[in-house]
């Protein structure tokens, strides 16, 4: 069974309005299978009667389980590994040079999903200390789904997302069993700061940041979002700071502030520079 043109439509467009996720014409499948448990949990027949409800005014589906739903959630611990030895190897030393002053940092996991990413960072972050322990760093995950945020703030994972990215190593330091699941040390939790943000809608609560993961979220995003966002993390980076991006995504013909750094395949960018000093700078960085 397939949903009508009109439900296709509606969940289209006004997913678009709310969160910027662009789905093509051709994802009536996805709406429709992730839609469906949704719409039996409601007691609703299919996904036609779930958008039908939902668009009555003062509706009790609520929004927020819809974007649940649709949004992806894919993720991993060091997901694509290369990143986050970029991260540890050469991001964190050049900001730690020129941060003497405070010896505190702070990172953005922005779209952090079920939390993996954000604590990849803690965890490097931990073992960098070792050799540094009077500096600080203050990690800020956001997601705009609400059950994600629920997972990232319990810090509990299966075997097999576990399995995906830790080492023996990582996961006996960091990790202690509980039941059937592994949960994340409160020494790792309280570093990271969860909170809900959508990245389409204005950022004005945030610091600025020595480091932003905006990691396979652009992807979903059509040309003029991208647009908006990447003009927002220009002005909550600080001017020395790092953007790390997905595999598959880079501000190339969206924007030309940004400049590829440590060309090792870690998709890692800082802002450009006009000022000659920080020009001869920047070349140390490739
Ligand atoms: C594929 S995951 C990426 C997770 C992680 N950054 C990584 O690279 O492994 C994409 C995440 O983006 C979030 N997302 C989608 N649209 C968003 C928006 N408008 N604002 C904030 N987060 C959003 C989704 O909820 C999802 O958790």
């Amino acid at each position: 069974m397939t949903i009508r043109p009109d439900t296709f439509a509606y969940i289209r467009d006004t997913l678009h309005q709310r969160t910027a996720i662009h789905l093509m014409d051709n994802k009536e499948y996805l709406v429709e299978t992730r839609l469906s448990v949704l719409a039996k949990k409601n007691g609703l027949r299919n996904v036609d009667a779930l958008v039908d409800q939902l668009r009555v005014p003062g509706s009790s589906v609520l929004w927020n389980e819809i974007v649940d739903a649709m949004t992806t959630n894919e993720t991993s611990f060091f997901r694509d590994v290369k990143p986050f030895e970029v991260l540890r190897d050469k991001v964190f030393p050049a900001l730690m040079e020129k941060a003497q002053g405070t010896r505190k940092l702070k990172v953005w996991s922005a779209a952090s999903a079920s939390g993996q990413e954000a604590y990849s960072i803690a965890m490097l972050w931990d073992e960098i200390r070792r050799n540094h322990p009077h500096w600080d760093l203050d990690i800020l995950a956001t997601d705009i789904s609400h059950k994600m945020l629920e997972r990232c703030k319990n810090g509990a994972y299966s075997d097999l997302e576990v399995i995906r990215g830790l080492s023996q190593r990582r996961l006996a330091d960091n990790f202690h069993r509980d039941g059937d699941r592994w949960l994340v040390d409160d020494r790792l939790k309280e570093r990271v700061d969860f909170k809900y943000m959508n990245l389409i809608h204005a950022w004005p609560s945030l610091p600025k940041m020595d480091v932003v993961f905006i990691r396979n979220v652009l992807v979903y995003f059509d040309h003029p979002t991208k647009c908006s966002l990447f003009a927002k993390v220009r002005k909550i980076l600080k001017p020395n700071g790092f953007l790390f991006l997905g595999g598959a995504e880079s501000p190339l013909m969206i924007d030309d502030k940004f400049e590829r750094v440590f060309d090792c395949g870690g998709s890692c960018y800082r802002l450009k520079s006009e000022a000659p000093h920080d020009r001869k700078n920047r070349s140390s960085y490739r």
